[in-house]
């Protein structure tokens, strides 16, 4: 990647950051900034076993609750930036409550972390500025969904308002599946986040990712990405987090890009300021092609996880540099980054039994990996108290490759993944099946 622009002035300085977060996602981040020769430390908070393999970085055990003494230690520790991975500190507004305590923040506020953390405050706002999207109605009770659900043409989509860890989104084959998701939600599935339900239009396509990195006003666009988000092989079984990626995708054209920055990117960030948001971090866009062009299936306030560990072997170590600039207003608009000519993919290892339920603990075991042009990046993983690293989570490891096509990336995926092994390690053998030529690939 390279960044066309004039590096941030010497008076911003850029030595220490932390990242907010335990996952993957954040594991990729760590690793892309500290490519850059400025930075001095990284702390990551909290971080997983993987952090030790980060150069520069140590681990932080705070509670992000206890503003006061987190502040306190970040200003101990002169933290020049602050990046926040997951949506849920956001959608609480630790962002803000950082902002006003004159720390640098990559993260919007509550209010631009609605976009996510309330799905029927996006469909209006994506309403109110015409911004293509499937129909919806927001309802508060049974008697008035049973209603729209049977007087529409088709099974509706149903969506639970608030954050629900990517599982409040149910897709129907029928009416009577679309009530009984409704009445579920109602009585309580998903807690507080199930008082408002949206009921959507389907629509049909295939997904990408976008990922806009915003200061407020001006943005620089990510890589595009295609995510998997179903468990099993030939995209069968239930919506999971994201079973792996690859990116760039060559469904986004350059005239659909177009179309994505002209009817969606830019009628969005317009939108957010006209409501006196001042968005600072990423947005993300999760689209459908369809056939009457893209649609935004939901937004997100934060990196896809594994889209980002996809993308953040593509950048170069100046990508810092654009995480500072959003977090300060001072992005350029002019930045463009140019793809390294590299192809990059990740496949996802999961606990058995993910996304339900799933036993953690095991140790994990690598054999010969090959690192060149290969990460892995720790999702759930922690250390035992003998300092083995083990299964933390549902997602476990990602597994990521560039190549100049995706067939070499994958193959070196998978054969990576031969080398690691714990009990009940499960993952997709399929991943890329839509840019892969030798889609079954030999000896997986
Ligand atoms: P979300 O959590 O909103 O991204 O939804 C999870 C998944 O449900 C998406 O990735 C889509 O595959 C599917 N989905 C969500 N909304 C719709 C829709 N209106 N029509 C068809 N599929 C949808
Ligand atoms: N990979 C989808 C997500 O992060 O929500």
């Amino acid at each position: 990647m390279i960044i066309k622009s004039t590096d941030p002035k010497s008076s911003d300085k850029l030595e220490n950051i932390v990242i907010i977060g335990n996952g993957g996602r954040e594991n990729a981040l760590a690793w892309a900034i500290q490519k850059n020769e400025l930075i001095k430390k990284i702390y990551v908070l909290p971080g997983n076993a993987g952090s030790k393999k980060i150069n520069k970085s140590a681990r932080l055990s705070l509670d992000l609750n206890n503003i006061e003494e987190l502040i306190k230690k970040l200003k101990y520790l002169k933290i020049d930036l602050v990046v926040i991975g997951p949506e849920t500190p956001l959608a609480k507004g630790l962002g803000d409550v950082l902002r006003k305590n004159n720390f640098n923040v990559f993260g919007p506020g509550p209010d631009g972390a609605k976009l996510e953390s309330s799905k029927s405050w996006a469909k209006e706002f994506m309403k109110g500025a015409k911004i293509p999207t499937a129909n919806f109605w927001k309802v508060k009770s049974l008697e008035e969904a049973k209603e729209i659900i049977f007087t529409s043409p088709n099974p509706l989509v149903v969506k639970a308002d608030g954050l629900a860890s990517g599982k409040g989104v149910f897709v129907p084959e029928t009416k009577e599946e679309s009530l009984k998701a409704t009445e579920e939600i109602f009585k309580g599935k998903f807690g507080n986040a199930g008082e408002i339900v949206v009921l959507e239009e389907k629509i049909e396509g295939p997904e990408v990712s976008v990922f806009a990195l915003c200061d407020g006003r001006k943005y620089v666009l990510l890589p595009t990405a295609q995510d998997h988000k179903r468990l099993n092989d030939k995209d069968e079984g239930p919506n999971t987090g994201g079973m792996g990626a690859y990116s760039p995708t060559p469904l986004i054209t350059k005239p659909i890009l177009e179309r994505i920055i002209k009817e969606i990117i830019e009628p969005t960030i317009d939108a957010l300021l006209r409501k006196n948001i001042d968005y600072r971090g990423v947005l993300y866009f999760g689209l459908m092609i369809t056939k009457s062009g893209p649609k935004v299936i939901e937004y997100n306030c934060r990196f896809g996880d594994p889209e980002c560990q996809t993308i953040m072997p593509l950048m170069d170590k100046d990508f810092v540099f654009l995480l500072q600039k959003c977090a300060l207003g001072k992005l350029i608009g002019n930045e463009t980054i140019e793809m390294s000519d590299k192809f990059s993919g990740c496949v996802i290892a999961t606990s058995k039994g993910y996304p339900l339920d799933y036993k953690i603990g095991f140790p994990i075991n690598f054999g010969n990996i090959d690192l060149e042009d290969c990460q892995i990046f720790d999702s759930g993983t922690s250390l035992n108290s003998n300092g083995k690293v083990i299964t933390d989570g549902g997602r476990v490891l990602s597994i990521v490759c560039q190549g100049k096509n995706f067939d070499t990336v994958f193959e070196k995926a998978y054969k990576n993944l031969k080398e690691i092994s714990f009990e009940g390690i499960f993952y997709r053998k399929d991943i890329g099946h839509q840019v892969r030529k030798n889609n079954q690939l030999k000896n997986n």
